[in-house]
């Protein structure tokens, strides 16, 4: 009998559901903190009752049986202990520095949080508990499926099979690198024609972990790991330097041993690492040399893994799933020094990916002849979660919120031409990213020409740190023009060099080393949001747009139409696009505090004629 296939994300935070139907294709994938709007959806089921019914009743097909999958196979004892080994001298050395009663409430909170991670999962792995998943004791009666089955699967496969089966590769060597799988943080595994072949490799111990080593550093530079704000150690590395000294203390916590990761002497944040903390009321500034030194550090770590897998397989084709595969930095540098000569990172590369991981491997494990036909020779689409439905869009205009319908051309140089005149504007097309990056779907868009329209983002839109940096979504057709050894980038998963002599046509997205974490952006793949930048293209002759997520921070990406109405009428956004509906604040009025922001501290902002091509 034809089956559908529900995979959920079920690890403690990132949780996920994804559908796959009986033909294998994907019908929806989406990350419960999209709606529930809370920033990773901490200790939440993946399978919320009420919303599954409805997303069953919208995705599955009515005929078919349901097969539930999920990640984690065994119970995560080994995690526990890890988390008791290596977070309880922590809290010991805590103690001794700080004494007992002068901990900080915000670090008992961290070290609590880490514990309930350890419960929640094996709770989740039980069948009986009823904890988590409750959808898999109720899905039988909801969708009135006549034979209900759930299968679970390795954590590291589960990523392994959603970072493979979305790349464009028919073999490639895949290295999953995380926080934690069931007995260690990093896993080899063989694609080839479908078929994911774990690598018989000498395992890593499971206190050594490249994804607790990057969340620990996150800590120590004055950020919260369980925010995900990993992402601010990305950024904040190129303001520093490299100290020898920090590099020192952190090799001694976990280091390279001929294709694994071993357990340094040191304890896990002893002391002398303890000393280097931010304290968050200081300037996050302090932390640079740390994050440059660790960000350092955990790229040498990486190349080393992946040069040696690419030895020991002699492929050609990298596939990187896990946590780890997140960092945009380290992703770009990759090919240059690992010998592989193409790189694959899907779009959704942590735990939440792991919702489409599993249901593919519960759907290739029924049709094992179907693996070697699956395989694409283009990266699989991200565009798979909720579409904002258009009578509700219609159901603003009653309200009094004013708006034109714009359609194909019409709309594109509307809103080209708003951008170019110096406005912010939100941008929702379709079905969100399945991930944590906005691809021109659930977008903020801006001109990257402006020099201070980074202050401007950060102080006036999305209320964040100044150091922050925006990313360009480029024209593929450019993409050669604008980076020096070019790589198509789907999904914003890594950050190349700009050209030295582009760097001045684009400030507003160029880092401060010089880098950017772009987006390619091909017709075939995201035709409208190809057609707006070339529209941009066409009356400035620059090929890309800045591009940022369309929320606030500390919030998720925003979900419903009513998320997107809110977060437009209380931040500096100019204007909002949601289909073909364009909503406009007073014309003019962001570009006018652009500039009043940048005569305020003397910097020159692009003026608003469009710049001649080629500029
Ligand atoms: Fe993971």
């Amino acid at each position: 009998l034809p089956r559908n296939y529900i995979g959920l994300a079920n690890t403690c935070h990132d949780p996920a559901l994804a559908i796959v139907g009986p033909d294998g294709r994907v019908r929806f994938a989406e990350a419960a903190e999209r709606y529930l709007q809370n920033k990773r959806a901490w200790h939440s089921p993946p399978d919320d009752l009420l919303r599954s019914a409805r997303l069953l009743e919208d995705h599955c097909d009515e005929a078919a049986d349901l097969t539930v999958a999920t990640t984690w196979r065994k119970p995560t004892l080994a995690a526990g202990r890890f988390l008791a080994r290596t977070l309880m001298p922590l809290q010991r050395d805590m103690a001794l520095r700080f004494g007992r009663r002068k901990m900080t409430a915000e670090a008992e909170w961290w070290l609590h949080q880490q514990l309930l991670n350890a419960q929640f999962i094996d709770a989740g792995m039980n069948p009986n508990s009823g904890d988590s998943l409750a959808f898999q004791n109720h899905v039988r009666r909801l969708h009135q499926a006549p034979d209900t089955t759930r299968r679970a699967y390795y954590h590291h496969l589960t990523h392994a099979a959603a970072a493979c089966y979305t790349s464009p590769f028919r073999q490639a060597a895949c290295i999953v690198i995380d926080g934690y799988g069931e007995d260690t943080a990093l896993a080899y595994y063989h694609f080839k024609d479908g078929e994911l072949i774990p690598l018989p490799v000498k395992k890593s111990a499971a206190n050594a972990s490249l994804g607790f080593f990057y969340s620990a550093v996150c800590w120590l530079a004055g950020f919260d790991p369980n925010k995900g704000e990993e992402w601010k150690v990305m950024g904040l590395a190129p303001y520093g330097k490299f100290d020898e000294n920090i590099y020192q203390l952190l090799k001694a916590t976990v280091r390279y041993e001929e294709g694994r990761l071993v357990p340094g002497k040191a304890r896990w944040l002893g002391p002398e690492l303890l000393a280097l903390r931010r304290d968050p009321s200081q300037s996050p500034l302090t932390a640079a040399d740390l994050a440059y030194t660790a960000q350092h550090y955990f790229c040498e770590l990486m190349t080393q893994l992946c040069a040696w897998l690419q030895r020991r397989t002699g492929l050609e084709n990298l596939v990187v799933g896990g946590g780890c595969a997140l960092n945009s930095a380290c992703n770009g540098g990759l090919l240059a020094d690992t010998g592989f000569e193409r790189l694959h990172v899907y779009a959704a590369p942590g735990d939440d990916g792991n919702a489409l991981g599993a249901a593919w491997l519960a759907y290739f494990d029924d049709h094992p002849e179907r693996r070697a036909d699956f395989v694409t020779d283009e990266p699989h689409t991200a565009y798979l979660g909720t579409e904002i439905s258009e009578p509700n869009i219609a159901n603003l205009c009653r309200y009094g919120l004013p708006s034109v319908e714009l359609r194909g051309p019409e709309l594109y140089r509307k809103v080209a031409g708003l951008i170019a005149d110096g406005a912010v504007v939100g941008w929702i097309q379709g079905r969100a990213e399945f991930g944590p990056r906005a691809l021109g779907n659930r977008s903020i868009l801006a001109d990257p020409r402006r020099a201070n329209v980074k202050e401007h983002l950060n102080a006036n839109v999305k209320f964040r740190e100044e150091f922050r940096p925006f990313a360009p979504s480029i024209l593929h057709e450019h993409g050669d023009e604008y980076f020096e050894r070019y790589q198509e980038t789907p999904y914003m998963e890594r950050a190349l060099t700009f050209r030295s002599h582009v760097r001045d046509r684009v400030p507003g997205v160029v880092h401060v080393d010089g880098t950017g974490r772009l987006q390619t952006v091909k017709r075939a793949w995201n035709p409208r949001f190809h057609d707006l930048i070339s529209a941009f293209h066409d009356q400035t002759g620059v090929p890309l747009l800045l591009n940022t997520s369309f929320n606030l921070m500390g919030k998720p990406i925003v979900h419903t139409l009513e998320d997107a109405i809110s977060v437009y009428l209380t931040c500096g956004m100019d204007a909002l696009v949601i289909g073909d509906r364009l909503f406009q604040k007073a014309p003019g009025a962001g570009a006018e505090a652009q500039d009043r922001d940048a005569a305020a501290r003397g910097a020159s902002g692009v003026g608003r004629t469009p710049a001649p091509a080629g500029a």
